[in-house]
């Protein structure tokens, strides 16, 4: 063995103990710490033709870097929808580095039986019954990928072709179909060779991102022959819109159609008897996309993806080679998941869910909501920003009382990132350039959105003149 190597071995209890002082730095700060960080480009180094030991990279790595790091696990990082991690997911992650299982099989440890343990603890919170197959995705991005891997299959098969046997002969009659999709829909239509032009879009309601139900039922009726994917959303990133899902259950029994939705945050509503209204019905869905690294609160990468047709799954998925399980026989994940060697990453989300239970993760959502609800009341009684629409749960959209530019909203956005207090990222919004605050985190409270709204104010405050005089060159002051 490499003498480093051993040495590192040897001390691996010291090096732990060093590492474990590193992360508890992290965590004592972890309510003060600038939620997002300016990185120049840095510089990239020759490689190490004999390497430095852990001790000495550990000690490189916190004089150089760990300061630049952005606290986006912390309580004021509103970008995006970014969960943090809880401590019980903490843990559990840590464990999955130490156990490094291959999380693919069955025939040689428990982590996929606690897999499937966690994919029921999860089936449970948003009521899907046990027709639903489930598995663990990297990201809602691949989830919605894999769930429209099935639709294509299941199209495939309506126009009388196996797709995961023969590939993409003529899919031109396939129509794809959706209100306001996320990003991730049209990234999932390139991968699946569909393409991301495929897509039709079906009006929205007016001032809502739901999609309109007699243009949806309209499409139906005159798209008899065709497979209809229908991507439906159970919360859009700006305004956490829903589409109206227990009506498009009721086309499901009119019209032969596969509805997919995109619940990546918006699943998690279902823990709260306030919230869960519009994702109710969802059991009904053919496939459904879920993260688990954003209102779960485990650390990246985790999301689930359901499907009621394991079968399409399988065919879509299954892995052949002499040393593997026979794919008709066996529930192995390398079967229907894109991986085939995979993380443990759902570790993290059984400790989550066992040590706080759904009381615990209601007691998140419903926080994070109050908390959303309470920058939407100051915003409304603002004179200097406006509210884009309502707060429905989590997130806010925003803008400023006056016109303004994309580029100056980002500019905006920067200073109060190198103020240090908040972090948002912009949007636009039905044409208008907008700033979003997801609120996902288990940390924050109300005092978070006090700090915030000060921040934002004050950075405003400190920069008005030019900002007022030449909104396209607001600079950090
Ligand atoms: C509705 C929706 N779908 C999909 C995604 C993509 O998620 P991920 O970044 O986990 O791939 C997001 C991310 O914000 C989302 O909000």
């Amino acid at each position: 063995m490499n003498s480093l190597l051993h040495s590192d071995y040897k001390n691996l209890p010291k090096i732990l103990s060093q590492t474990r002082q590193l992360a508890k730095e992290y965590f004592k700060n972890q309510l003060e710490l600038a939620p997002g960080r300016f990185v120049e480009d840095i510089e990239i180094p020759m490689m190490h033709e004999k390497g430095m030991g852990v001790e000495n990279v550990l000690k490189f790595f916190r004089e150089n870097y760990a300061h630049l790091i952005a606290n986006s696990a912390g309580p004021r990082y509103f970008g995006f929808v970014t969960g943090g991690s809880t401590p019980a997911a903490v843990a559990g992650d840590w464990l999955v580095s130490t156990y490094d299982q291959n999380n693919c099989g069955s025939n040689d440890s428990i982590a996929p039986q606690l897999e499937r343990q966690t994919i029921n603890f999860l089936r449970q919170i948003f009521g899907l019954d046990e027709n639903h197959f489930g598995s663990f995705t990297t990201g809602a991005t691949i989830s919605n990928f894999v769930g429209l891997s099935l639709a294509r299959q299941w199209a495939g098969e309506r126009l009388g072709v196996d797709i995961s046997e023969h590939g993409l002969a003529d899919i031109s009659k396939i129509k794809i179909i959706s209100g306001t999709a996320h990003a991730s829909i049209f990234k999932s239509l390139s991968m699946l060779g569909l393409g991301r032009k495929s897509l039709t879009k079906i009006p929205a309601l007016p001032d809502r991102e739901a999609i309109d139900l007699n243009a949806l039922e309209n499409f139906l009726k005159t798209h008899p022959e065709h497979p209809v994917i229908l991507i439906a959303n159970g919360g859009t990133v700006n305004t956490v819109d829903f589409d109206d899902i227990q009506a498009i259950s009721r086309l499901k029994s009119k019209y032969n159609f596969w509805l997919h939705v995109d619940a990546a945050f918006g699943g998690f509503a279902a823990l709260s008897e306030k919230f869960k209204h519009p994702i109710e019905g969802i059991n009904v869905a053919d496939s459904i996309c879920i993260d688990a690294h954003k209102w779960l609160n485990v650390p990246y990468d985790a999301a689930m993806q359901f499907t009621r047709h394991k079968n399409l799954q399988l065919k879509v998925f299954q892995n052949s080679a002499a040393y593997l399980t026979d794919a008709s026989q066996s529930h192995d994940f390398f079967h229907y998941t894109p991986e085939n060697s995979r993380r443990w990453r759902s570790l993290p989300a059984w400790f989550t869910l066992m040590a706080y239970g759904k009381e615990g993760h209601r007691e998140i959502v419903e926080r994070n909501c109050e908390c959303a609800a309470s920058l939407g009341e100051k915003i409304k009684n603002s004179s200097t920003f406006k509210l884009l629409a309502p707060v429905r749960m989590n997130i806010v959209c925003f803008t400023f009382d006056e016109a303004i530019s994309s580029e100056s909203i980002r500019v905006f956005l920067n200073a109060v990132r190198d103020d240090g207090r908040a972090f948002f990222t912009p949007t636009v919004y039905q044409g208008i350039p907008a700033i979003r605050a997801a609120f996902s985190n288990w940390l924050t409270e109300k005092k978070d959105v006090e700090i915030a709204w000060t921040a934002l104010n004050e950075v405003l405050a400190k920069n008005e003149f030019s900002f007022r005089n030449k909104l396209s060159t607001f600079t950090k002051q």
